[in-house]
Protein backbone atom coordinates (compact mmCIF):
# COMPACT_ATOMS: atom_id res chain seq x y z
CA UNK A 1 0.00 0.00 0.00
CA UNK A 2 1.61 3.28 -1.01
CA UNK A 3 0.60 6.19 1.60
CA UNK A 4 0.38 10.10 0.71
CA UNK A 5 2.49 12.48 1.88
CA UNK A 6 0.13 13.41 4.83
CA UNK A 7 0.25 9.77 6.10
CA UNK A 8 4.10 9.53 5.58
CA UNK A 9 4.71 12.47 7.16
CA UNK A 10 2.71 11.60 10.47
CA UNK A 11 4.95 8.53 10.42
CA UNK A 12 8.24 10.31 10.23
CA UNK A 13 7.04 12.48 13.42
CA UNK A 14 6.01 9.14 15.20
CA UNK A 15 9.26 7.93 14.49
CA UNK A 16 11.42 10.99 15.64
CA UNK A 17 12.38 11.92 12.23
CA UNK A 18 12.00 15.95 11.76
CA UNK A 19 9.28 17.38 10.04
CA UNK A 20 7.58 20.58 9.92
CA UNK A 21 3.76 20.99 10.87
CA UNK A 22 0.92 19.44 7.92
CA UNK A 23 -2.35 19.73 8.31
CA UNK A 24 -4.63 17.87 5.79
CA UNK A 25 -7.42 19.49 4.08
CA UNK A 26 -10.61 18.59 2.15
CA UNK A 27 -11.99 22.18 1.30
CA UNK A 28 -10.76 25.79 0.59
CA UNK A 29 -12.55 26.73 4.13
CA UNK A 30 -10.44 24.29 5.63
CA UNK A 31 -7.26 24.89 4.17
CA UNK A 32 -7.63 28.64 5.39
CA UNK A 33 -8.14 27.33 8.89
CA UNK A 34 -4.94 25.19 8.31
CA UNK A 35 -2.86 28.08 7.45
CA UNK A 36 -4.02 30.36 10.30
CA UNK A 37 -3.33 27.56 12.57
CA UNK A 38 -0.16 26.62 11.59
CA UNK A 39 0.62 31.20 10.67
CA UNK A 40 3.37 32.39 8.66
CA UNK A 41 4.11 30.77 5.02
CA UNK A 42 2.57 27.43 4.41
CA UNK A 43 2.78 25.03 1.33
CA UNK A 44 -0.27 24.32 -0.38
CA UNK A 45 0.59 20.48 -1.28
CA UNK A 46 -1.90 18.11 -3.42
CA UNK A 47 -2.13 14.97 -1.92
CA UNK A 48 -2.03 12.28 -4.70
CA UNK A 49 -0.54 9.12 -4.86
CA UNK A 50 1.59 9.98 -7.94
CA UNK A 51 5.36 11.81 -8.55
CA UNK A 52 5.61 14.99 -9.95
CA UNK A 53 2.93 17.26 -8.12
CA UNK A 54 5.07 20.40 -8.02
CA UNK A 55 5.62 20.18 -11.62
CA UNK A 56 2.47 19.73 -12.66
CA UNK A 57 1.25 22.89 -10.14
CA UNK A 58 0.57 20.90 -7.67
CA UNK A 59 2.46 22.61 -4.71
CA UNK A 60 1.92 26.14 -4.11
CA UNK A 61 3.41 28.56 -1.58
CA UNK A 62 1.31 31.09 0.42
CA UNK A 63 2.18 34.09 2.63
CA UNK A 64 -1.38 34.64 3.64
CA UNK A 65 -4.27 32.29 5.18
CA UNK A 66 -6.46 34.22 2.11
CA UNK A 67 -3.57 32.95 -0.17
CA UNK A 68 -3.64 29.49 0.86
CA UNK A 69 -7.62 29.99 0.42
CA UNK A 70 -6.97 30.60 -3.34
CA UNK A 71 -4.58 28.02 -3.89
CA UNK A 72 -6.65 25.14 -2.14
CA UNK A 73 -9.26 26.04 -4.38
CA UNK A 74 -7.57 25.64 -7.67
CA UNK A 75 -5.74 22.55 -6.59
CA UNK A 76 -8.46 20.60 -5.11
CA UNK A 77 -10.29 19.62 -8.27
CA UNK A 78 -7.52 19.19 -10.30
CA UNK A 79 -6.02 16.39 -12.44
CA UNK A 80 -2.42 15.51 -11.88
CA UNK A 81 -1.37 12.03 -13.92
CA UNK A 82 -5.23 10.79 -14.16
CA UNK A 83 -5.06 11.13 -10.17
CA UNK A 84 -7.96 13.88 -8.71
CA UNK A 85 -7.24 15.83 -6.14
CA UNK A 86 -9.67 15.51 -3.15
CA UNK A 87 -7.23 16.81 -0.17
CA UNK A 88 -4.24 18.97 0.23
CA UNK A 89 -2.05 19.06 2.57
CA UNK A 90 -1.20 22.51 4.23
CA UNK A 91 2.45 22.24 5.26
CA UNK A 92 4.59 24.73 6.77
CA UNK A 93 6.64 26.74 4.67
CA UNK A 94 10.58 25.98 4.95
CA UNK A 95 13.07 28.39 4.19
CA UNK A 96 15.07 25.92 2.09
CA UNK A 97 19.24 26.32 2.19
CA UNK A 98 19.76 23.10 0.02
CA UNK A 99 17.85 20.22 -1.07
CA UNK A 100 18.89 16.62 -0.81
CA UNK A 101 18.04 13.33 -1.76
CA UNK A 102 17.12 10.11 0.39
CA UNK A 103 16.06 6.59 0.19
CA UNK A 104 15.73 3.37 1.02
CA UNK A 105 13.95 0.09 -0.52
CA UNK A 106 13.24 -3.44 -1.18
CA UNK A 107 15.70 -4.59 -3.56
CA UNK A 108 14.45 -7.68 -4.91
CA UNK A 109 17.05 -8.61 -7.49
CA UNK A 110 19.63 -8.20 -4.90
CA UNK A 111 17.54 -9.96 -1.93
CA UNK A 112 18.48 -6.93 -0.23
CA UNK A 113 17.98 -3.23 0.84
CA UNK A 114 19.29 -0.50 -1.25
CA UNK A 115 19.86 3.18 0.65
CA UNK A 116 20.16 5.71 -2.24
CA UNK A 117 21.38 9.21 -1.52
CA UNK A 118 22.54 12.49 -3.39
CA UNK A 119 23.40 16.34 -1.88
CA UNK A 120 21.45 17.11 -5.12
CA UNK A 121 18.30 16.50 -4.55
CA UNK A 122 14.48 18.22 -5.08
CA UNK A 123 12.15 17.33 -8.40
CA UNK A 124 14.83 16.24 -11.09
CA UNK A 125 15.88 13.17 -9.43
CA UNK A 126 14.99 10.77 -12.71
CA UNK A 127 17.24 12.56 -14.43
CA UNK A 128 19.73 13.13 -12.37
CA UNK A 129 19.84 9.24 -11.91
CA UNK A 130 19.74 8.95 -15.61
CA UNK A 131 22.28 12.02 -15.93
CA UNK A 132 24.61 11.36 -13.51
CA UNK A 133 24.43 8.13 -11.83
CA UNK A 134 27.73 9.08 -10.39
CA UNK A 135 25.64 11.82 -8.39
CA UNK A 136 23.62 9.61 -6.87
CA UNK A 137 25.59 7.24 -3.99
CA UNK A 138 23.71 3.25 -4.08
CA UNK A 139 24.42 1.70 -1.23
CA UNK A 140 23.96 -2.01 -0.16
CA UNK A 141 22.06 -2.25 3.10
CA UNK A 142 22.13 -5.75 5.36
CA UNK A 143 18.59 -6.34 6.20
CA UNK A 144 19.97 -8.07 9.62
CA UNK A 145 22.30 -4.37 10.70
CA UNK A 146 20.07 -2.10 8.82
CA UNK A 147 21.01 1.55 9.05
CA UNK A 148 23.16 1.65 12.03
CA UNK A 149 25.65 4.82 12.66
CA UNK A 150 28.39 2.84 10.43
CA UNK A 151 25.63 2.25 7.58
CA UNK A 152 24.42 5.77 7.77
CA UNK A 153 28.44 7.37 7.84
CA UNK A 154 29.23 5.31 4.58
CA UNK A 155 26.12 6.83 2.82
CA UNK A 156 26.39 10.08 3.80
CA UNK A 157 30.01 9.90 3.08
CA UNK A 158 29.50 8.12 -0.29
CA UNK A 159 27.07 11.29 -1.12
CA UNK A 160 29.72 13.67 -1.22
CA UNK A 161 28.35 15.45 2.33
CA UNK A 162 30.13 18.31 3.28
CA UNK A 163 31.91 17.10 7.17
CA UNK A 164 30.27 19.42 9.14
CA UNK A 165 26.46 18.14 7.60
CA UNK A 166 27.37 14.76 7.69
CA UNK A 167 26.45 13.88 11.42
CA UNK A 168 23.24 15.46 11.09
CA UNK A 169 21.97 13.91 8.28
CA UNK A 170 23.31 10.75 9.07
CA UNK A 171 21.88 10.51 12.35
CA UNK A 172 17.98 11.71 10.46
CA UNK A 173 19.05 8.74 8.09
CA UNK A 174 18.97 6.34 10.88
CA UNK A 175 15.51 7.35 11.87
CA UNK A 176 14.20 6.68 8.46
CA UNK A 177 15.66 3.34 8.81
CA UNK A 178 13.84 2.96 11.82
CA UNK A 179 10.05 4.03 9.85
CA UNK A 180 11.41 1.78 7.07
CA UNK A 181 11.81 -1.55 9.60
CA UNK A 182 9.28 -0.81 12.29
CA UNK A 183 6.36 0.15 9.92
CA UNK A 184 7.67 -2.61 7.30
CA UNK A 185 8.04 -0.70 4.30
CA UNK A 186 9.21 -1.58 1.32
CA UNK A 187 10.16 2.01 0.45
CA UNK A 188 10.86 5.33 2.20
CA UNK A 189 11.78 7.93 -0.08
CA UNK A 190 12.10 11.63 0.99
CA UNK A 191 12.79 14.20 -1.88
CA UNK A 192 13.72 16.84 -0.70
CA UNK A 193 15.15 16.39 2.44
CA UNK A 194 16.42 19.91 2.97
CA UNK A 195 19.00 21.84 5.39
CA UNK A 196 17.30 25.06 6.32
CA UNK A 197 18.69 28.29 6.77
CA UNK A 198 19.17 27.73 10.31
CA UNK A 199 21.14 24.61 9.65
CA UNK A 200 18.33 22.13 10.58
CA UNK A 201 17.39 19.26 8.40
CA UNK A 202 14.03 18.22 7.68
CA UNK A 203 12.22 15.82 5.98
CA UNK A 204 9.40 18.05 3.27
CA UNK A 205 8.01 15.55 0.95
CA UNK A 206 7.95 11.70 1.92
CA UNK A 207 7.15 8.29 0.18
CA UNK A 208 6.08 5.62 1.99
CA UNK A 209 5.11 2.27 0.45
CA UNK A 210 3.95 -0.71 3.16
CA UNK A 211 4.27 -4.65 2.88
CA UNK A 212 0.65 -5.27 2.78
CA UNK A 213 1.68 -8.51 3.91
CA UNK A 214 3.03 -7.40 7.04
CA UNK A 215 0.65 -5.18 7.58
CA UNK A 216 -2.27 -7.96 8.20
CA UNK A 217 -0.88 -10.05 11.06
CA UNK A 218 1.67 -7.14 12.40
CA UNK A 219 0.39 -3.75 12.55
CA UNK A 220 -3.64 -3.78 12.35
CA UNK A 221 -3.17 -0.25 12.59
CA UNK A 222 -2.28 0.00 9.12
CA UNK A 223 -5.78 -0.47 7.94
CA UNK A 224 -6.61 3.18 8.85
CA UNK A 225 -4.35 4.29 6.33
CA UNK A 226 -6.12 2.56 3.48
CA UNK A 227 -8.05 4.95 1.62
CA UNK A 228 -11.16 3.10 1.15
CA UNK A 229 -13.28 5.67 -0.73
CA UNK A 230 -10.81 5.31 -3.76
CA UNK A 231 -10.58 1.83 -4.13
CA UNK A 232 -12.10 0.16 -6.95
CA UNK A 233 -15.98 -0.68 -5.94
CA UNK A 234 -15.53 -4.33 -7.46
CA UNK A 235 -12.70 -4.29 -5.79
CA UNK A 236 -14.14 -3.66 -2.24
CA UNK A 237 -16.60 -6.47 -2.41
CA UNK A 238 -14.06 -8.93 -3.96
CA UNK A 239 -11.54 -8.09 -1.17
CA UNK A 240 -14.52 -8.37 1.54
CA UNK A 241 -15.36 -12.05 -0.20
CA UNK A 242 -11.68 -12.64 0.38
CA UNK A 243 -11.28 -13.19 -3.31
CA UNK A 244 -8.09 -12.12 -5.00
CA UNK A 245 -9.40 -9.67 -7.81
CA UNK A 246 -7.80 -7.10 -9.99
CA UNK A 247 -10.01 -4.60 -12.12
CA UNK A 248 -8.67 -4.37 -15.24
CA UNK A 249 -10.09 -2.43 -18.39
CA UNK A 250 -10.98 -4.81 -20.86
CA UNK A 251 -14.10 -6.80 -21.72
CA UNK A 252 -13.26 -10.30 -20.72
CA UNK A 253 -14.00 -11.57 -17.67
CA UNK A 254 -11.40 -14.09 -16.30
CA UNK A 255 -11.27 -16.80 -13.73
CA UNK A 256 -8.60 -19.21 -13.12
CA UNK A 257 -6.70 -21.27 -10.60
CA UNK A 258 -3.50 -20.53 -9.14
CA UNK A 259 -2.25 -16.55 -9.66
CA UNK A 260 0.21 -18.44 -12.88
CA UNK A 261 -2.27 -20.03 -14.66
CA UNK A 262 -4.31 -16.70 -14.44
CA UNK A 263 -1.32 -14.52 -15.21
CA UNK A 264 -1.10 -16.87 -18.36
CA UNK A 265 -4.67 -16.64 -19.04
CA UNK A 266 -4.53 -12.91 -19.13
CA UNK A 267 -1.45 -13.07 -21.75
CA UNK A 268 -3.39 -15.72 -24.07
CA UNK A 269 -6.95 -14.23 -23.56
CA UNK A 270 -5.12 -10.57 -24.86
CA UNK A 271 -3.44 -12.39 -27.73
CA UNK A 272 -6.83 -14.21 -28.99
CA UNK A 273 -8.15 -10.49 -28.64
CA UNK A 274 -6.06 -8.97 -31.21
CA UNK A 275 -8.27 -11.27 -33.57
CA UNK A 276 -11.49 -10.27 -32.15
CA UNK A 277 -11.38 -6.54 -32.44
CA UNK A 278 -8.90 -5.86 -29.84
CA UNK A 279 -10.77 -6.98 -26.88
CA UNK A 280 -8.97 -7.67 -24.00
CA UNK A 281 -9.06 -8.87 -19.78
CA UNK A 282 -11.71 -7.39 -17.55
CA UNK A 283 -9.68 -8.61 -14.68
CA UNK A 284 -7.53 -10.57 -13.03
CA UNK A 285 -8.81 -13.53 -10.74
CA UNK A 286 -7.11 -16.53 -8.63
CA UNK A 287 -10.14 -18.55 -7.24
CA UNK A 288 -6.92 -20.79 -5.12
CA UNK A 289 -6.58 -23.71 -5.00
CA UNK A 290 -9.72 -25.01 -3.13
CA UNK A 291 -12.47 -23.85 -5.39
CA UNK A 292 -15.64 -24.38 -3.70
CA UNK A 293 -19.08 -23.86 -4.95
CA UNK A 294 -18.72 -20.83 -3.03
CA UNK A 295 -15.87 -19.11 -4.20
CA UNK A 296 -16.82 -20.19 -7.44
CA UNK A 297 -20.33 -18.45 -6.98
CA UNK A 298 -18.20 -15.13 -5.40
CA UNK A 299 -15.89 -15.03 -8.20
CA UNK A 300 -18.46 -15.39 -10.63
CA UNK A 301 -21.20 -12.96 -8.71
CA UNK A 302 -17.95 -9.94 -8.99
CA UNK A 303 -17.07 -10.49 -12.68
CA UNK A 304 -20.85 -10.65 -13.83
CA UNK A 305 -21.20 -7.32 -11.69
CA UNK A 306 -18.78 -5.67 -13.74
CA UNK A 307 -20.68 -3.97 -16.62
CA UNK A 308 -17.77 -3.49 -18.86
CA UNK A 309 -17.68 -7.63 -18.97
CA UNK A 310 -19.20 -9.08 -22.14
CA UNK A 311 -18.34 -12.26 -21.67
CA UNK A 312 -16.38 -15.05 -19.06
CA UNK A 313 -13.65 -17.07 -19.37
CA UNK A 314 -13.23 -19.84 -17.02
CA UNK A 315 -9.90 -21.54 -17.06
CA UNK A 316 -9.72 -24.22 -14.40
CA UNK A 317 -6.50 -26.89 -14.22
CA UNK A 318 -7.45 -29.35 -11.72
CA UNK A 319 -5.54 -30.31 -8.91
CA UNK A 320 -6.28 -31.20 -5.34
CA UNK A 321 -9.06 -29.87 -6.02
CA UNK A 322 -10.17 -32.37 -8.90
CA UNK A 323 -12.16 -30.89 -12.03
CA UNK A 324 -15.38 -33.01 -11.21
CA UNK A 325 -15.65 -30.89 -8.04
CA UNK A 326 -14.74 -27.07 -9.98
CA UNK A 327 -17.97 -28.55 -12.41
CA UNK A 328 -19.81 -29.28 -9.84
CA UNK A 329 -19.09 -25.22 -8.01
CA UNK A 330 -19.61 -23.73 -11.97
CA UNK A 331 -22.97 -25.74 -11.92
CA UNK A 332 -23.69 -24.49 -8.03
CA UNK A 333 -22.38 -21.09 -8.91
CA UNK A 334 -25.09 -20.95 -11.85
CA UNK A 335 -27.93 -22.14 -10.19
CA UNK A 336 -27.27 -19.65 -6.83
CA UNK A 337 -26.87 -16.56 -9.34
CA UNK A 338 -29.94 -17.54 -11.16
CA UNK A 339 -31.19 -14.57 -13.53
CA UNK A 340 -27.79 -12.48 -12.09
CA UNK A 341 -25.91 -14.56 -14.70
CA UNK A 342 -26.39 -13.45 -17.77
CA UNK A 343 -23.19 -13.59 -19.71
CA UNK A 344 -21.70 -16.25 -21.94
CA UNK A 345 -19.31 -18.44 -19.92
CA UNK A 346 -16.65 -20.49 -22.14
CA UNK A 347 -15.00 -23.25 -19.17
CA UNK A 348 -11.72 -25.11 -20.26
CA UNK A 349 -10.93 -27.86 -17.42
CA UNK A 350 -7.79 -29.97 -17.53
CA UNK A 351 -6.27 -32.15 -14.91
CA UNK A 352 -7.44 -34.59 -12.41
CA UNK A 353 -10.33 -35.88 -13.00
CA UNK A 354 -11.04 -34.38 -16.57
CA UNK A 355 -13.22 -36.62 -18.33
CA UNK A 356 -15.51 -36.42 -14.97
CA UNK A 357 -15.79 -33.15 -14.84
CA UNK A 358 -16.53 -31.87 -18.49
CA UNK A 359 -19.09 -34.64 -18.13
CA UNK A 360 -20.80 -32.94 -15.39
CA UNK A 361 -21.02 -29.75 -17.32
CA UNK A 362 -22.11 -31.37 -20.06
CA UNK A 363 -25.22 -32.95 -18.38
CA UNK A 364 -25.90 -29.88 -16.95
CA UNK A 365 -26.49 -27.99 -20.44
CA UNK A 366 -26.30 -24.13 -18.60
CA UNK A 367 -27.57 -22.58 -22.00
CA UNK A 368 -24.62 -19.80 -21.25
CA UNK A 369 -21.55 -22.63 -20.80
CA UNK A 370 -19.69 -23.64 -23.90
CA UNK A 371 -16.83 -26.09 -22.77
CA UNK A 372 -13.62 -25.46 -24.57
CA UNK A 373 -11.02 -28.44 -25.29
CA UNK A 374 -7.77 -26.61 -24.82
CA UNK A 375 -6.80 -23.00 -22.95
CA UNK A 376 -5.92 -20.98 -26.87
CA UNK A 377 -9.36 -22.57 -27.62
CA UNK A 378 -11.27 -21.58 -24.50
CA UNK A 379 -9.84 -17.61 -25.17
CA UNK A 380 -10.43 -17.71 -28.72
CA UNK A 381 -14.06 -18.05 -28.06
CA UNK A 382 -14.37 -16.30 -25.12
CA UNK A 383 -12.88 -13.41 -27.26
CA UNK A 384 -15.54 -14.10 -30.06
CA UNK A 385 -17.91 -13.90 -27.79
CA UNK A 386 -16.87 -10.57 -25.96
CA UNK A 387 -16.27 -8.76 -29.43
CA UNK A 388 -19.67 -9.85 -30.29
CA UNK A 389 -21.49 -8.68 -27.83
CA UNK A 390 -19.75 -5.35 -27.66
N1 LIG B 1 7.00 22.84 3.32
C1 LIG B 1 7.66 23.38 2.31
N2 LIG B 1 8.23 24.60 2.43
C2 LIG B 1 8.91 25.17 1.40
N3 LIG B 1 9.06 24.60 0.20
C3 LIG B 1 8.51 23.39 0.00
C4 LIG B 1 7.78 22.73 1.04
N4 LIG B 1 7.36 21.55 0.55
C5 LIG B 1 7.82 21.48 -0.72
N5 LIG B 1 8.51 22.57 -1.06
C6 LIG B 1 9.17 22.84 -2.34
O1 LIG B 1 8.42 22.30 -3.40
C7 LIG B 1 9.17 21.33 -4.10
C8 LIG B 1 8.25 20.20 -4.49
O2 LIG B 1 7.65 19.64 -3.35
P1 LIG B 1 7.52 18.09 -3.15
O3 LIG B 1 8.84 17.43 -3.22
O4 LIG B 1 6.74 17.84 -1.95
O5 LIG B 1 6.65 17.69 -4.39
P2 LIG B 1 7.09 16.96 -5.73
O6 LIG B 1 8.49 16.49 -5.65
O7 LIG B 1 6.72 17.75 -6.89
O8 LIG B 1 6.17 15.83 -5.64
P3 LIG B 1 6.59 14.35 -5.80
O9 LIG B 1 7.61 14.09 -4.74
O10 LIG B 1 5.31 13.71 -5.59
O11 LIG B 1 7.17 14.23 -7.17
C9 LIG B 1 10.26 20.89 -3.16
O12 LIG B 1 11.39 20.43 -3.86
C10 LIG B 1 10.52 22.17 -2.38
O13 LIG B 1 11.41 22.98 -3.08
MG1 LIG C 1 9.23 15.42 -3.87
Amino acid sequence: MDLYEYQARDLFEAHGVPVLAGIVAYTPEEAKAAAEKIGGVVVVKAQVKVGGRGKAGGVKVAKTADEAFEHATNILGMDIKGHTVNKVMIAQGADIAEEFYFSVLLDRANRNYLAMCSVEGGMEIEQLAEERPEALARVAVDPLVGIDAAKAAEIVAEAGFPEELRGKVAETLQKLWTVFKEEDATLVEVNPLVKTGAGDIVALDGKVSLDDNASEVRHPAHEELEDKAVADPLEAKAKAMGLNYVKLDGQIGIIGNGAGLVMSTLDVVAYAGENHGDVKPANFLDIGGGASAEVMANGLDVILNDPQVKSVFVNVFGGITACDAVANGIVGALNTLGDSANKPLVVRLDGNKVEEGRAILAEANHPLVTLAATMDEGADKAAELANAAK
